[in-house]
């Protein structure tokens, strides 16, 4: 399986059957998404909460046959809209073509850019061939991510530390150590002027903790 980053907390995961899954793929207005929606096509999108820069290109690159994966009142959003969706809810997880996904607390908030409630924003659990990714969605520092990394033996862990929206670096680099993943995945930052973050700082304060940290550069894939 192969995990592509195309900034902020937008990410492509392709299986090893060529399922291709994207995570908040906000492209087209994302002034560091070396990647636009044309570029891209999705056998699934997966989002964590209905903000603009996460729900972002979803209604340019589903096809068809593309399903929407995300809490129920987004769900129903998007089938308004007429498109496919899966409707979940936080808690729940429910075994795909592709593998397992489970959404998770996330303390943030979730309405559409046209002001429409879409219900709780949540992080993401997506588990294929017994390797599991935690993209925590845009979410505060809380004490339950202990509990999620010891329910479930978090592989990757993607988070954000820009801060203003979501956690910065400190807060970030103590959820790390709550989750304990292999290796943990800096997202949400420099996209714009308020959520400046320096990424290798944080890979330095979470070595330091005795964790491994990957800053993936804009654009780049690696295997898992
Ligand atoms: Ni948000
Ligand atoms: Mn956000």
């Amino acid at each position: 399986m192969k995990l592509r980053y195309f900034s902020h907390s937008a990410f492509q995961i392709t299986t090893d059957n060529n399922k291709i899954i994207l995570i908040d793929p906000f492209l087209d207005d994302n002034p560091t998404s070396p990647v636009k929606s044309k570029d891209v096509t999705a056998d699934y999108i997966i989002l964590s909460h209905a903000h603009g820069d996460h729900l972002g290109d979803t209604f340019k690159i589903a096809g068809k046959d593309t399903i929407i994966i995300c809490v129920n009142e987004l769900a129903n959003y998007c089938i308004s809209r007429g498109f496919k969706a899966h409707n979940m809810h936080i808690g729940g997880g429910y075994n795909f073509d592709f593998g397992r996904v489970k959404f998770t607390i996330a303390h943030h908030g979730s309405k559409t850019p046209s002001g429409e409630y879409a219900g709780e924003p949540a992080g993401i659990i997506i588990t294929i061939n017994n390797k599991s990714i935690y993209h925590t969605g845009d979410t505060a520092l809380f004490y339950d991510m202990k509990l999620i990394g010891e329910m479930t033996k978090i592989d990757y862990m993607l988070l954000p530390i820009g801060d203003n929206y979501t956690m910065g670096i400190k807060d970030a680099v103590k959820a790390v150590e709550l989750v304990n993943p292999g290796l943990a995945i800096p997202m949400h930052y420099n996209t714009f002027p308020v959520i400046q973050a320096d990424p290798e700082l944080f890979k330095r304060n979470v070595e330091e903790k005795g964790y491994k940290c990957r800053v993936m550069r804009y654009g780049e894939e690696i295997e898992l």
